[in-house]
C-alpha cells in the first residue's frame, strides 16, 4: 500500500522539482538543460566541477568510494557527484580497498579487437558499465584507442590494434555499451601516447596528414560511434606541445572540426598550466592535488579568469560541457546504485568474458591437424605458464584484481609493486582441459625444469606449452622475446614431441624462433577471467577458433619502423630520447608499413585460422550515391560449422603514399557447407586523403581496386572501382 501511495505521488513531486529546477526537465536537450544550470551556478560551484580529486590514499575525500577520482555533488542544484573508476578491461578495485567489490575481468583490448565483432565489443562495454553502476560509479575511464605502432608498447593490451577503422569501430562500440548503462565513458589517451617510455615528457613527432590518417582517424571513428562523454588528453607532447594544452588537437580538431560536444579531462599528472591549458581546450583537471605541480584549475585559474586571461565564457563552456555529458547519458535521472554483487549478473558478465575470449583467440598455425585435440586422445602433457592455476593479465591502472573467484592465482612474481603485482586471473586451463576430457590423462609440469618437461612431453600423445609475457602501464617491453627462457623450454618440448602446441598469453606479437618445429600455435592474448575455460574449449574443438589478428605479427624487431629505441624496459642501460619520430612510418602503421616496404611478416594483419575452411567469390563493388558497397558470396567449404571474417582492402592508385587500407569487413557464422551472400558498406574515408591545407577529406578521382581476402596479404578476388572526385563532410 505504502509503495502504491509513493508511486502515485511521484509525478506531482517530479513536476514541482522541474518547475523549481527547470534543468531537471528531461524533455529538453542536454545542451538546453546544461545552459540553464550554468546560468544558475555561482563561480565557486563552477570551479568545484572542473577539478576531480584523487580518491585513493591520504587525500581521498571521506565520502568518496576508493577509486581514481571524485567530484562532490552540488545538492542545491541537483548536480550529482562524479565518481570515476578505471578502466577499459573491467571495473578495478585498487588494492582491494572497496571490500567485497569485484568485477568481471575482461579479456585484453586486442583480444576483443580480434573478434572483429561490433556486437561482442558492445556487450563487453555494457557489462563493464553495468558493473560500474552497481558499484556506485558514473564514470568509467575506458575507451582506450591508441594505435599499436610498436609491439613493445607496454600498454598495447589495453588498446585495439593497429588499424584506425577496426580499432575505432570496436572501441566506439565498447564505449556505446558502457554508456548504455548511464555510465559516462572516456575515450583515451588523446593523442599519440603510443609508447610508455618517458611518457610524461616525450614528444611524438608526426606530420598533420599522417596523424589524421592514422591515430586521429581511430579517435574520430570511436567518437562518431560511441559519443563518449569525455576525452582524456594524454601525458606526452605532440610535436612539442603537451596533449593537455594542445590548442590544435583539442580546440581545432576535436571541438571545432569534429564538433565534439563533451569535455576533455586530463590524464592523472598531465596538466602543466592553468590559462594555457584552459584556453587550449582542457575542461577538467584530474587529481591535480596529487599528480600535478599545482591544482592549476583552482587558484591559478581563478586568477586568470579574474584578470581576463581566460574569458569567463571559457569557464562557463568548461562547466557546460561537463554537465551536458552527464545529462546526455542519463546520469541525472539514473544515479548509480551501489549494491551487493548479484550472483546471476556476475555469471552473465563471466559469460560475456568467455564468449569474447572464445571469439578473440587467434589460431595462428595448425599443421597436420594437430588441433583440435582428437576426441580419443589418451595422454596430454600441459607445461608452464602457471596453467595449473590461472591466466596472466596486464599491469597498471586497468588491472582488475578482484573477481568473484578472488584475487591473483599466483603471488610473488616480480614486480610485486606498481605497475605490478603480476596478476594471474584464477582460471586454470589445466583444470578446464581435465573437465573437458575426463577420459584422458593430463599431467602438468611447471616448466622450470626443462628436462623434466621434455620427459613428460615425450610420454604424451600431445604436449601443450603455455607461454606468458607480462606487460604493464608505464614501462615498455625491452624487446619482442618471450621472457624467462620460455623459448628454450618450447624448443625442448618440441624436440621431445613433434605433436606440440603453444598457447601464447602475451601483450601482442613476440618472436617465434621455434615456429618451424611447433605445428600448433594459439594466440590467447590476456584472456580474462574465463580464459582457461575458453582455451580448453578452443583446443578441444568445442568452439571453432574465429579470431583474426588486429595487428601485424612481425618476424622480429628488425622489421619495425624503429628497430632500436633507447630506454625501453625496467632499468634501461640507455636514457630514453626526448622525441619519437613517428614520421618514419607516418600513416603507414602496421600492415601498411609492411606493404609499403615489401616486407613479409610472420603473420599478416587479419590472419586467423579455423577448423573449417572458407571460400569467397563473386565480388562486386559499386558506388551507390555516397555509399560504396561490396557484395560477395562466402561459403563454408569444410566439415564443421565456423565463423568467417571476410575483409575488404582498398588498394590506392599507383604511387600513393599509403598503398593499402582496410575499408570494411563482416563476421559471419556459417554451418558446414552453407553459402551466404553478403553486403558490406565500405567506409568512404578510407578511399580519401586528409588535406591539412583546408582540413578536408577528399577522394581523388581515379581508379581504385578493392581486394577481398582473409588477411591483408591473403587476398584473392579484386574488383575495380572508378570514383569521381568528392569532398567528404
Ligand atoms: C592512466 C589512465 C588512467 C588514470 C587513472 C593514468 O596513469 O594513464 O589511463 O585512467 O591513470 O588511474
Amino acid at each position: 500500500m505504502l509503495v502504491c501511495a509513493l508511486l502515485a505521488a511521484a509525478p506531482a513531486f517530479a513536476q514541482d522539482a522541474t518547475s523549481a529546477q527547470p534543468w531537471m526537465d528531461a524533455g529538453q536537450s542536454p545542451d538546453a538543460r546544461a545552459a540553464l544550470l550554468v546560468a544558475a551556478m555561482t563561480q565557486d560551484e563552477k570551479f568545484a566541477l572542473i577539478r576531480s580529486r584523487f580518491a585513493i590514499g591520504e587525500k581521498k575525500p571521506e565520502e568518496a568510494l576508493t577509486a581514481a577520482g571524485y567530484v562532490a555533488p552540488i545538492p542545491r542544484l541537483g548536480i550529482p557527484a562524479q565518481s570515476l573508476v578505471d578502466a577499459g578491461l573491467g571495473v578495478t578495485n585498487p588494492g582491494g580497498a572497496r571490500t567485497g567489490d569485484h568485477a568481471t575481468a575482461m579479456p585484453s583490448g586486442p583480444m576483443t579487437a580480434s573478434t572483429w565483432s561490433r556486437d561482442i565489443a558492445f556487450k563487453g562495454g555494457e557489462t563493464m558499465g553495468r558493473e560500474a553502476w552497481r558499484q556506485g560509479f558514473n564514470v568509467l575511464l575506458a575507451g582506450s584507442v591508441n594505435l599499436q605502432r610498436d609491439p613493445r608498447n607496454g600498454r598495447n593490451f589495453e588498446y585495439a590494434g593497429e588499424d584506425p577503422l577496426l580499432a575505432g569501430t570496436l572501441v566506439g562500440e565498447s564505449i556505446r555499451g558502457v554508456q548504455s548503462q548511464h555510465v559516462l565513458s572516456t575515450m583515451k589517451h588523446y593523442a599519440l601516447n603510443d609508447m610508455e617510455t618517458a611518457r610524461n615528457t616525450h614528444s611524438a613527432e608526426i606530420g598533420d596528414r599522417a596523424m589524421h590518417e592514422s591515430d586521429l582517424l581511430a579517435f574520430h571513428v570511436a567518437i562518431e560511434i560511441g559519443q563518449p562523454g569525455s576525452v582524456m588528453c594524454s601525458y606526452n607532447r605532440i610535436n612539442g606541445t603537451y596533449g593537455c594544452e594542445h590548442d590544435e588537437l583539442l580546440n581545432n580538431v576535436l571541438k571545432r572540426d569534429w564538433r565534439y560536444p563533451g569535455y576533455v579531462m586530463s590524464d592523472w599528472g598531465g596538466v602543466h598550466s592553468a590559462s594555457k591549458a584552459a584556453n587550449a581546450g582542457l575542461d577538467q583537471q584530474s587529481a591535480g592535488e596529487v599528480f600535478d605541480k599545482a591544482v592549476y584549475f583552482d587558484v591559478p585559474l581563478r586568477m586568470a579568469v579574474g584578470a581576463g586571461v581566460v574569458p569567463q565564457t571559457r569557464l562557463d563552456d568548461m562547466v557546460h560541457r561537463i554537465l551536458r555529458s552527464f545529462i546526455a547519458i542519463g546520469a541525472f535521472e539514473h544515479p548509480p546504485q551501489r549494491q551487493p554483487v548479484d550472483a546471476a549478473l556476475d555469471a552473465i558478465g563471466f559469460d560475456v568474458a568467455q564468449r569474447t575470449a572464445e571469439a578473440g583467440a587467434v589460431l595462428l598455425r595448425n599443421e597436420n591437424g594437430v588441433l583440435p585435440l582428437a576426441p580419443g586422445v589418451r595422454r596430454i602433457a600441459v607445461i608452464g605458464g602457471h596453467a595449473d592455476t590461472g591466466v596472466i593479465a596486464g599491469g597498471g591502472s586497468s588491472m582488475v584484481g578482484w573477481t568473484s573467484r578472488g584475487t591473483s592465482a599466483v603471488t610473488g612474481v616480480q614486480p610485486t609493486t606498481w605497475p605490478g603485482p603480476v596478476m594471474f586471473q584464477p582460471s586454470s586451463p589445466l583444470l578446464a582441459l581435465r573437465e573437458a576430457l575426463p577420459d584422458a590423462r593430463i599431467d602438468y609440469a611447471d616448466g622450470r625444469d626443462r628436462a623434466a618437461a621434455a620427459r613428460l612431453a615425450r610420454e604424451a600423445d600431445v604436449a601443450i606449452v603455455f607461454a606468458t609475457q607480462w606487460a604493464a602501464e608505464s614501462v615498455d617491453l625491452p624487446d619482442m622475446r618471450l621472457p624467462d627462457g620460455q623459448d628454450a623450454l618450447i624448443a625442448a618440448v618440441a624436440a621431445a614431441n613433434p605433436r606440440s602446441v603453444v598457447v601464447l598469453q602475451t601483450n601482442g606479437p613476440v618472436e617465434l624462433p621455434w615456429i618451424d618445429v611447433v605445428p600448433g600455435v594459439l594466440q590467447a592474448w590476456y584472456p580474462g577471467i574465463r580464459g582457461g575455460e575458453a582455451i580448453a574449449r578452443l583446443l578441444t574443438g568445442a568452439v571453432n577458433p574465429s579470431g583474426h589478428l588486429p595487428v601485424t605479427w612481425p618476424v622480429d624487431v628488425s622489421q619495425l619502423p624503429r628497430p632500436t629505441i633507447p630506454g625501453l624496459g625496467f632499468n634501461p642501460a640507455q636514457k630514453p630520447e626526448d622525441t619519437i619520430d613517428y614520421d618514419i612510418e607516418g600513416a603507414n602503421v602496421g600492415y601498411r608499413w609492411f606493404s609499403a616496404k615489401g616486407l613479409t611478416p610472420r603473420y599478416a594483419f587479419g590472419h586467423g585460422l579455423s577448423y573449417t575452411t572458407f571460400a569467397t567469390s563473386d565480388l562486386q563493388v559499386r558506388a551507390d550515391g555516397e555509399r560504396i558497397v561490396a557484395r560477395f558470396t562466402v561459403r563454408n567449404t569444410g566439415e564443421r560449422d565456423g565463423v568467417a571474417v571476410p575483409q575488404l582492402y582498398v588498394h590506392l592508385p599507383q604511387g600513393h603514399a599509403t598503398p593499402l587500407r582496410l575499408a570494411g569487413w563482416d563476421r559471419i557464422e556459417l554451418e558446414a557447407g552453407e553459402t551466404r551472400e553478403v553486403e558490406v558498406a565500405l567506409a568512404p574515408r578510407l578511399f580519401a586523403d586528409y588535406h591539412p591545407n583546408d582540413r578536408s577529406w577528399r577522394i581523388a578521382a581515379g581508379d581504385y581496386t578493392v581486394a577481398l581476402g582473409q588477411s591483408a596479404i591473403d587476398t584473392g578476388e579484386r574488383a575495380a572501382l572508378t570514383l569521381p572526385a568528392r569532398r567528404l563532410d
